[in-house]
């Protein structure tokens, strides 16, 4: 659909709080892929409403994850970025592909069954075709590459399915996408049990730092970091509290473990707990101060919102129409 440029297709959640976990895995790269592909970033609002959401919160959180998106170095020049439901091609696709979808493969899914017994009142038939709308967020752009945590491998393996399946019976409809799994090495850790993911639905907030956090909380956060009871700063097996700080005090340098073990030398863990929350703090204020600047202007977001519902839809439109036809529908 790009002539020679791949395409790389992500979801996010109209969830502003996200982590350091998310900015130093995963967001802070984004901008990279775009040297390398046609990059779609898509806040998917219709997922979001598989659980019970208040309207005026989903409506606040869709402008602050674009803002925050761009406010991470997101050029939405560069990237098409926009929100689902302003391309009705999703949904319409999303019903389409659920009549290639068994139910057996739903039914599987663990996302699904972990939703459904933590939200055992409202098992709604969304929650349960939740892939299939996923799929086609996915197969509307011709996806090569989807960028996504682990969590969502399972997701993606059965939008590939769904795309065999169907280009089994209607060859040449779509192209069979490949997750991009980031990197576990990037792993960061929660600062309350190190060897659980820093995640942003954690119930202990002293566990999770947010990238919307402000300074005094940021150092207060780090300074409450578990740790262990050696005082040396230095990467080793058994040291998960402190190799965790270690790695997230090197995504934010640059700096390597040795010359980080090297810096600290002689030093106690309570002044290398404030290094770690100065670096993290100076890291994020310039993004929050961008996305404060964005989001008190409504307009902007709202104009950049509609241009990438222009240029996503441009080519979900295509993909659809091509679909209706091979189906059988009748084109007026
Ligand atoms: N399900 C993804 C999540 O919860 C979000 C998502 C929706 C997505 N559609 C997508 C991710 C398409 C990648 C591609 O994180």
């Amino acid at each position: 659909m790009f002539q020679d440029q791949k395409v790389s297709f992500s979801g996010v959640q109209p969830s502003g709080n996200l982590t350091i976990g998310n900015y130093l895995g995963a967001i802070r790269n984004f901008s990279k892929y775009s040297e390398e592909y046609k990059c779609f970033y898509c806040v998917v609002d219709e997922h979001a409403i598989t659980v019970r959401q208040n309207p005026a919160e989903l409506r606040r959180r869709t402008y602050e994850t674009l803002a925050l998106y761009m406010a991470c170095g997101l050029d939405p020049d560069q990237n098409t970025l926009y929100v689902q439901s302003h391309v009705h091609e999703h949904a319409e696709l999303a019903w389409i592909l659920n009549c290639f979808t068994m139910f057996g493969e739903l039914s599987r899914m663990t996302q699904f069954k972990d939703k459904s017994s933590k939200h055992a009142d409202n098992i709604n038939a969304g929650l349960f075709t939740y892939p299939a709308l996923m799929a086609a967020d996915i197969l509307l752009y011709q996806t090569d590459v989807v960028p996504v945590g682990i969590d969502q491998k399972q997701h993606v393996e059965l939008c590939r399915d769904i795309a065999e399946r169907f280009n089994q019976i209607y060859p040449g409809t779509f192209t069979v996408p490949e997750p991009i799994i980031s990197r576990s090495g990037m792993k960061i850790m929660s600062l309350a049990e190190p060897t659980k993911k820093m995640s942003k639905s954690d119930e202990n907030v002293n566990a999770v730092v947010y990238i919307l956090d402000d300074r005094d909380t940021i150092i207060r956060k780090f300074k409450r970091a578990v740790t262990d009871s050696e005082t040396c700063v230095r990467f080793a097996e058994g040291k998960d509290g402190i190799n965790n700080l270690i790695t997230i005090y090197s995504c934010f340098t640059g700096k390597t473990f040795e010359e980080i073990e090297k810096e600290f030398e002689g030093h106690g863990y309570g002044d290398f707990k404030l290094a770690v929350g100065e670096v993290c703090a100076d890291a994020l204020a310039p993004v929050q101060t961008r996305f404060h600047e964005l989001l008190s202007d409504k307009a902007s977001l709202e104009a950049q919102m509609r241009k990438g519902a222009e240029e996503a839809s441009y080519y979900a439109r295509r993909t659809l129409g091509k679909v209706q036809k091979k189906l059988g529908f009748v084109k007026l």
